[in-house]
């Protein structure tokens, strides 16, 4: 089963588009009366900020190799927005792909700790920063907590992005942890997920698929960590 189409495909099912703006911390709204320029979204996904942001003046651009994301994403767009023009890149980030384009907001959201296709954070960020203008803002929502020795995951704590985003560099303008029960999306997400596996892997006891099901949802860990650096230069 390829998880990337699944999750794309779940994503786009069971979410509507309010809620899947409404379950997104998106703290650049709090700078909403300054907007102007480009916005990136790396990894955009189905990209809740930009859907939350269509209303306002700026140049959305969105970056995600998932083909499919991006399908979605455009679907979503025309149906919140008719006609809203947005520059879409299906392939992984690089910065050479924006020879000409300096961004004033930078989406990473649920993107950095994903260990097999970030495997060098450093040097990803270092790259990024080559298309900020001076005084970008940079928003990154990552898995926050301690390390649960996942090979798809690493966890993060705030001190981890400070030391990602130094201070000779960038200042930090928000940051905020989430903890506690999963939200309900994470649970509907969970349900419909585990069900499409179980029904490959031929398991109908619904006994066993509820344990199963369970056993997922508890290993799920939410809490999550949203993080906000100006480019200082
Ligand atoms: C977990 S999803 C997050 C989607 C969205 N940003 C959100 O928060 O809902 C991560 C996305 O990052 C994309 N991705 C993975 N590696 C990438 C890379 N090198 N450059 C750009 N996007 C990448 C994946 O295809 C996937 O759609």
């Amino acid at each position: 089963m390829d998880i990337d189409k699944v999750i794309a495909d779940i994503t786009f099912a069971i979410y509507s588009d309010h809620e899947l703006i409404s379950e997104n911390m998106n703290p650049f709204m709090l700078y909403e009366e300054e907007f102007q320029g480009n916005l990136l979204d790396i990894g955009c996904g189905q990209s809740p900020v930009i859907l939350e942001m269509l209303h306002t003046p700026l140049n959305f651009h969105a970056i995600d190799p998932d083909k499919k994301q991006i399908e979605y994403l455009i679907e979503r767009i025309e149906r919140l927005s008719p006609g809203r023009e947005i520059h879409t890149y299906k392939e992984p980030f690089k910065s050479g792909l924006f020879p000409e384009v300096r961004f004033n907001y930078i989406v990473m959201s649920n993107l950095l700790h994903l260990k097999i296709q970030m495997p060098h954070l450093e040097e990803f960020i270092n790259d990024v920063e080559q298309i900020m203008a001076a005084g970008a803002r940079v928003l990154v929502i990552v898995h926050a907590g301690e390390d649960k020795g996942s090979d798809r995951f690493r966890y993060f704590s705030i001190e981890d992005l400070e030391l990602l985003f130094p201070r000779e560099r960038y200042s930090v303008i928000y940051k905020a942890q989430h903890w506690g029960d999963p939200p309900k999306f994470n649970i509907r997400f969970g349900e419909r997920y585990c069900s499409m596996v179980l029904d490959e892997a031929d398991i109908t006891d619904p006994i066993q698929r509820r344990i199963e099901t369970d056993a997922y949802n508890e290993g799920n860990d939410f809490s999550s960590i949203s993080f906000m650096a100006q480019r200082i230069l």
